[in-house]
């Protein structure tokens, strides 16, 4: 059963302090230190939770704890921030209603803390899903980006936010988140320049040199050393449990997750990185001529390292910083900066710069986490704003920050007392007003259009002529010094005049939550938020691309004269835009308490606490809700819960619970004027009736559980005595049982006995008789036996004894018959051998009587004349056989059938010879003219050349054409033939050797009958003409070259040129021609013809050697002829092999 706990169970004090009873200041905080004293942090007034900054981790925010808060009542369980936030989301989910968390409180008080816990409860509860999870995730590493930027420490807070952050997390129709739209209220910019002492510039500076690697920092220029820079404050730069190194690798984890990409993260920490080296650049003075003071960059070497990491010509910004251009309308007027300007300028870079970054990362986070569909949605604002600030030097920021929080004061008061008033109108309640202070006399006073602070600050930075901090308090003392919330010593108001607190270049405001006193100075300036515009164009023309569009105002195209709108304007426009969101919401409130000044944990200060509860008006909000009534339940839970206080409803209640209420109350008796009853809710004015109530519900409870207990003993008692008397039985069932069980086994047993004795008697008598009967049987049987037994013997006898007389007679009558048969048979071998001698006897005598009667028929020559006869016979056959068997006529063909017997291989082979011869002589008889002279000449080259030179067997088929040139029908060398009278027998083109390189040129080679004529291959010009008697002889090698030298007779006419070497793919046609020649003409002599591989050729005066040597085998088949010196020619043969 699931037990129902509620607020009012186990309480430490009061959970809610609208049931504080008596209500005054000292239990107000008696009440919240006992609570915080016992770790109970959260207290509730109604609705909302008062949250104490506790200062160190409590166990309360476990996985447990989520499930313990996920869909219960507000007043169910002990005051908790996930019962605000689970209210919020399940009003959010299931009515449709948007929701805004509003988080207050001053700095440190834990506002960033709660909002953080309010957003990772709400991730926890909502829809799981790949995708959802990744919204979310997104959605909560937001925080930590935003932090390192926009967070710092200071004095009051080691982590405070620096700038106002409301995110809107949208939901679809199921609860599940879509996405978030996050804005950002101005970032405490002066922070970037100059820290009060104790403080510390925005963390990821301190991040950035303490945890990116040694190359990052290397490519950003920057060491890992804080006092190497001017903007971080270095007394404070380590702080206690804040660990730089892991928070960057967080920060860029975070980055990652919330989908930066690398080479923006990289351009974000190239802008931090620029801003610490901006901090650096000095200025010095240095005078001119005309007088005036102008400003010199002291070291230029920052100046370019930072120029070179935003991409910016280093002199353009060097101007930036030494000149100012004012625009007016038509003239533009130049002029140059003194020291303190040219710092001016430098801080108000460095300023906006990082803002604009704050705000571009803020946009781009937007980007990634927005809501990726259309479809309508719901939204939960979370507000963290920067929380009311009072230092000891209050300047601008802190006076915009506690505007922005006197806003949020006033709509808490608004829409606290609204709903709470609504709620009665609503239920139909009577209602009184209620006094409370209203800080609207404030707001009204910064924000007034006509006179407010702001509209005159506004007024002041527009208007013409010199204007200063001084002018604008002036103009303050006068306008405002009627305000009962404005003080300062020159206002008419004499109240102040000898405030010696009030110094003269201050004013102060009473805020509601206390005074605070500002100094003027730096208002005008930071309000104007000027940056010169030379600036803004030098940064424009970065390029870097990030730093341009930071700095869109730069553009020289978009030239705008018109003043940007100031920072209290821009403020004032965003708070009220905000506060207008924030009213159309369902506002949920956490107001956040610092127990104590010392971010200590145990320590309650409770002047401070006391301070706190004022402002806040926390009592005034519990008098409000007790001033109607104090506490209000639905009927249902109500009659639920205090149902047993009367008869009538106890147990059950069957009819509307209003009914049921309305009787309890009457029954309980008490005072009508106690109580209303509103349409769904009973209300219950004083929380003495409650008290009263609940006191008579524990007492009514303490009976009820004296009934349940004495109905539960006698309960308990009558079972057991049941449970005795029911044993009781069964035990005595059971014992009888077994005492005639074994009465019935005695009985039994004794039975079996006697029974047995009677039995055994009987069996042993009939035993006896049976065992004489047995034996009567077995003698009459013996005395058979025996006598059978000498009847068989005596048989016995008889027939062995006969048995032995037959087989004697066997016996002598097998030796008889044995005798008897061996005598017969040598009668029988002795006849057969006489029959056989007979047989032989007559067969030789048979023979010789044959011989006798034949010997007169044959003759002495027989023999001779059947072999010849064979002989004839055989020689027939083969010649029969010959014949059909003949080959062909072809004297190519060698063919010639086998011989049959050997005695006829001389005939055969006889025969086969002249039948070749005369089949050849056919042949040759075939033969004309033409061919007879053609096969002449192949005769001649045979016998010239075979076995001599290797080149003859290629030649053997190749037929002697003679005229290859066709020199008589080719009209190209008709000149030539006519050159030539007699019958040209062969032309063809050679090679004529040089001597001098052993290469040839081509000559036509024509050989008539007379002589040999060497022509010019292209002109066709006769070159020399040798008359054959003048040829002594031809040498050629005995290798497949083509080479041939024509040697000449010494002392002819032709002689005097010398021999000639040439070479011809026809050499044997060419020398057989030429000897056959030689040969026909009878006045001539035989041409010799001289084969070797080395002959010697007269060269005009020398004579110089030819040498032939065969080579290894080429591609190209041709012989190549060298000079070797001035006595050889070398002619490489390829080998035939
Ligand atoms: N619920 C909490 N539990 C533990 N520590 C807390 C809690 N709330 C605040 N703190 C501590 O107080 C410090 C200041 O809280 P923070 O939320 O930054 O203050 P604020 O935003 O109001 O200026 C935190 O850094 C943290 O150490
Ligand atoms: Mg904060």
């Amino acid at each position: 059963m699931e037990v129902k706990t509620s607020l009012l169970d186990n309480m430490i004090g009061v959970g809610d302090m609208v049931l504080l009873e008596p209500l005054s200041e000292d239990s107000f905080l008696e009440n919240l230190k006992n609570r915080f004293d016992h770790n109970e942090i959260y207290t509730y007034i109604g609705s909302v939770v008062i949250s104490m900054n506790p200062y160190r981790s409590l166990p309360i925010y476990t996985p447990d704890k989520v499930e313990e808060y996920r869909n219960r009542n507000f007043y169910e369980l002990s005051p908790h921030i996930y019962a605000l936030a689970d209210e919020a989301y399940r009003s959010l989910r299931d009515q449709d209603k948007d929701q805004c968390i509003l988080i207050t409180g001053e700095s440190g008080a834990g506002k960033t803390e709660a909002s953080k816990l309010v957003m990772s409860y709400v991730a926890a509860v909502c829809g799981k899903g790949q995708e959802v999870n990744k919204v979310k995730e997104q959605l909560l590493q937001s925080n930590p980006v935003l932090e390192a930027f926009g967070n710092a420490k200071t004095v009051r807070n080691d982590n405070s936010s620096r700038f106002g952050k409301y995110m809107d997390i949208e939901f679809d129709f199921k609860g599940d988140p879509l996405g978030g739209v996050i804005s950002n209220y101005l970032l405490e910019k002066s922070r970037v320049v100059k820290q009060p002492r104790g403080e510390r510039n925005f963390h990821i500076f301190y991040q950035l040199l303490s945890g990116a690697s040694d190359d990052t920092l290397k490519k950003l220029k920057l060491h890992r050393d804080f006092s190497k820079y001017n903007y971080l404050s270095l007394d404070s730069a380590a702080v206690n449990g804040l660990d730089d190194a892991a928070n960057f690798r967080t920060v860029r984890n975070a980055m990652q997750i919330v989908g930066f990409m690398e080479d923006e993260m990289q351009s974000v920490l190239e802008l931090v990185a620029a801003v610490l080296k901006l901090g650096n650049i000095e200025f010095k003075p240095e005078s001119r001529c005309n007088g005036t003071d102008e400003s010199r960059i002291k070291d230029k070497n920052d100046l370019k390292e930072m120029c070179e990491l935003l991409g910016i010509e280093q002199s353009v910004l060097e101007r930036a910083f030494s000149y100012r251009t004012v625009e007016a309308k038509l003239e533009k007027v130049s002029t140059t900066l003194n020291v303190a300007q040219a710092y001016y300028a430098r801080d108000a870079l460095a300023k906006n710069l990082y803002s604009r970054l704050f705000s571009w990362l803020v946009t781009r986070i937007n980007e990634s986490i927005k809501a990726q569909t259309k479809t309508r949605h719901k939204v939960m604002g979370v507000l963290d704003i920067y929380g009311f600030e009072i230092f000891e030097d209050n300047s601008f920021e802190q006076f915009i920050i506690n505007y922005c929080n006197e806003k949020l004061q006033q709509i808490f008061i608004e829409l606290t007392l609204r709903e709470e008033q609504e709620e009665y109108v609503r239920e139909g309640i009577e209602w009184t007003n209620i006094e409370y202070f209203n800080n609207a006399v404030i707001c009204d006073l910064i924000e007034n259009n006509q006179n407010g602070i702001l509209a005159m600050l506004d007024e002041e930075c527009l208007r013409p002529g010199t204007v200063t901090d001084e002018t604008f308090l002036d103009k303050l003392n006068t306008v405002c010094a009627e305000h009962q919330h404005f003080e300062s010593r020159l206002s008419k108001n004499s109240k102040f005049l000898t405030d010696h607190s009030l110094p003269h270049s201050c004013f102060r405001i009473q805020h509601y939550a206390g005074k605070v006193l500002y100094r003027a100075e730096g208002f005008v300036d930071k309000n104007n938020d000027l940056l010169y515009r030379d600036l803004s164009q030098a940064m424009y023309k970065a390029t870097h691309s990030l730093i341009k569009q930071l700095f869109p105002e730069g553009n020289p195209a978009k030239v705008n004269l018109k003043r940007p709108p100031t920072a209290g304007f821009q403020f004032r426009a965003s708070v009220s835009t905000l506060m207008k969101n924030l009213q159309t919401k369902n506002p949920n409130y956490i107001r956040c308490i610092k127990p104590n000044d010392k971010k200590a944990s145990h320590i309650f200060t409770e002047s401070l606490v006391c301070h706190q509860a004022r402002y806040l008006g926390l009592m005034e909000n519990v008098r409000v809700r007790r001033a109607g009534y104090a506490f209000r339940q639905a009927y249902e839970p109500c009659l639920e819960r205090y149902k047993m206080l009367c008869k009538r409803t106890w147990p059950h209640w069957r009819g509307p619970a209003r009914q049921g209420v309305e009787v309890l109350m009457d029954d309980l008796q008490v005072p009508t004027d106690e109580f209303s009853y509103g349409r769904s809710k009973i209300f219950i004015r004083n929380p003495r009736t409650l008290f009263f109530l609940e006191d008579r519900r524990k007492q009514c409870l303490q009976d009820l559980a004296a009934l349940i207990q004495k109905i539960y003993r006698g309960w308990k008692c009558r079972t057991h005595f049941l449970l005795l008397k029911k044993s009781q039985i069964v035990v005595s069932a059971w014992y009888r049982r077994y005492a005639q069980q074994k009465k019935y086994k005695k009985i039994k047993s004794a039975t079996t006995v006697v029974q047995s004795y009677a039995r055994g008697w009987q069996a042993r008598k009939l035993l006896r008789e049976l065992k004489y009967q047995k034996r009567c049987k077995e003698a009459v049987t013996t005395i058979a036996a025996y006598w059978h037994g000498t009847q068989a013997r005596m048989e016995l006898r008889r027939l062995k004894q006969e048995a032995r007389n037959k087989h004697a007679v066997t016996v002598i009558w097998a030796y008889w018959q044995g005798t008897k048969a061996r005598r017969e048979l040598r009668r029988l071998k002795e006849e057969a051998r006489r029959k056989h001698a007979v047989a032989v006897i007559w067969a030789y005598w048979q023979g010789l009587q044959v011989r006798r009667e034949y010997r007169k028929f044959f003759r002495a020559h027989a023999g001779k004349k059947i072999y010849d006869f064979t002989i004839q016979r055989i020689m027939q056959k083969y010649f029969l056989g010959l014949k059909s068997d003949m080959p062909s006529m072809s004297p190519i063909d060698k063919k010639w059938p086998a011989r049959p017997y050997r005695f006829l291989d001389g005939a055969h082979r006889e025969l086969q010879r002249i039948f070749h011869l005369w089949r050849c002589k056919k042949y040759r008889s075939q033969f004309t003219e033409e061919m007879k002279a053609v096969y002449e000449e192949k005769l001649e080259a045979s016998e010239i050349f075979k076995d001599k030179k290797a080149l003859y067997p290629s030649s053997v088929n190749q037929p002697f054409k003679g005229d290859y040139l066709e020199i008589g029908k080719n009209p190209k060398y008709q000149k030539l033939n006519s050159a030539v009278d007699e019958k040209v027998l062969l032309a063809d083109v050679v090679n004529k050797i040089n001597r001098a390189n052993g290469k040839g040129a081509a000559r036509i080679f024509l050989l008539t009958k007379k002589s040999v004529v060497l022509a010019d291959q292209k002109t066709g010009q006769v070159k020399a003409s040798v008359p054959l008697p003048d040829l002594a002889s031809v040498s050629v090698s005995t290798q497949t070259d083509g080479f041939f030298a024509l040697k000449l007779k010494a002392g002819s006419a032709s002689a005097i040129k010398g021999d000639f070497l040439l070479s011809s793919e026809h050499l044997i046609e060419i020398i057989t021609k030429l000897h056959r020649t030689g040969a026909t003409a009878a006045d001539q002599e035989q041409l010799n013809i001289d084969i070797s591989d080395e002959f010697l050729v007269q060269f005009k005066q020398d004579k110089v050697c030819v040498k032939f040597i065969q080579g290894a085998p080429k591609n190209g088949n041709s012989a190549s002829c060298r000079r070797k010196n001035n006595r050889l020619l070398e002619v490489m043969v390829p080998s035939t092999a």
